[in-house]
């Protein structure tokens, strides 16, 4: 089969998995982000996109989240669609170990990303965790869970190990501080830097707003 040919197949999969998705992480999310990392990709002059788009496709397929917290369910269930497809072994390896080791894992917890192929595709996935779609996509999750989306007695925890982020039950807004004010430091490509910061402080300004509105000040 062609790359062109895999490719296709894997986006009408992902679409048919993820259609009805209601947490944030649908077949548009990942549209977005299969846009984001080719974009990502054009600006680090990189042709051969062939395993970043694969791996943007597959890299909710099965997450944890959903899965009782089963962080192999991913790398598993994107490595049988791409060995049904009868795509390469090294390639295989590539997209799998991207999709294991994209997830955030918690404030203080480092992250390592091996390749050039896998950094962008990290970077598209966490573009689209900020900004407005993250603000939407972060209080859609959280009403998807039942959570309150703000509670001023509650304060937010920087984890220390990716099961206490796991297990976290925290109101929404806190998320903002676990996780997605910390994104921006931590893209890996000039091209999402540049990115990150404008989103970054779109969701700034809306926090403080939040804050206030709350407070009865704004
Ligand atoms: P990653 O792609 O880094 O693994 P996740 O799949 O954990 O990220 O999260 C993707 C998005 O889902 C977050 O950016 C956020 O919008 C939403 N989300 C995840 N966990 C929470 C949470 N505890 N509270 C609110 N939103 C969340
Ligand atoms: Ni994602």
């Amino acid at each position: 089969m062609f790359k062109e040919e895999i490719i296709a197949k894997t986006m009408q999969y992902a679409k048919d998995t993820l259609g009805g998705e209601g947490s944030g992480h649908d077949w548009w999310h990942i549209e977005r982000v299969w846009n984001n990392a080719k974009h990502i990709a054009e600006k680090e002059g990189i042709t051969d996109t062939y395993v970043i788009e694969l791996a943007a496709l597959l890299h909710d397929i099965a997450d944890w989240k959903f899965h009782n917290g089963d962080e192999e369910a991913g790398p598993r269930t994107a490595r049988t669609w791409l060995e049904s497809l009868e795509v390469e072994e090294e390639n295989i390896d590539h997209v799998t170990d991207i999709i294991r080791k994209l997830s955030f894992k918690g404030a203080q917890v480092t992250t390592t990303m091996p390749t050039k192929e896998g950094m962008i595709v990290q970077d598209a996935d966490r573009l689209d965790a900020i900004g407005a779609i993250g603000i939407a996509r972060t209080f859609t999750y959280g009403g998807h869970k039942g959570r309150e989306m703000y509670n001023p007695n509650i304060p937010p925890v920087m984890h220390n190990s990716f099961e206490a982020y796991k297990s976290n039950q925290s109101h929404t807004l806190n998320h903002f501080y676990e996780k997605l004010f910390l994104l921006k430091e931590r893209m890996n490509t000039e091209a999402a830097k540049h990115i990150a910061e404008q989103r970054h402080h779109y969701m700034e300004t809306f926090v403080q707003q939040f804050l206030s509105e709350w407070e009865g000040k704004a």
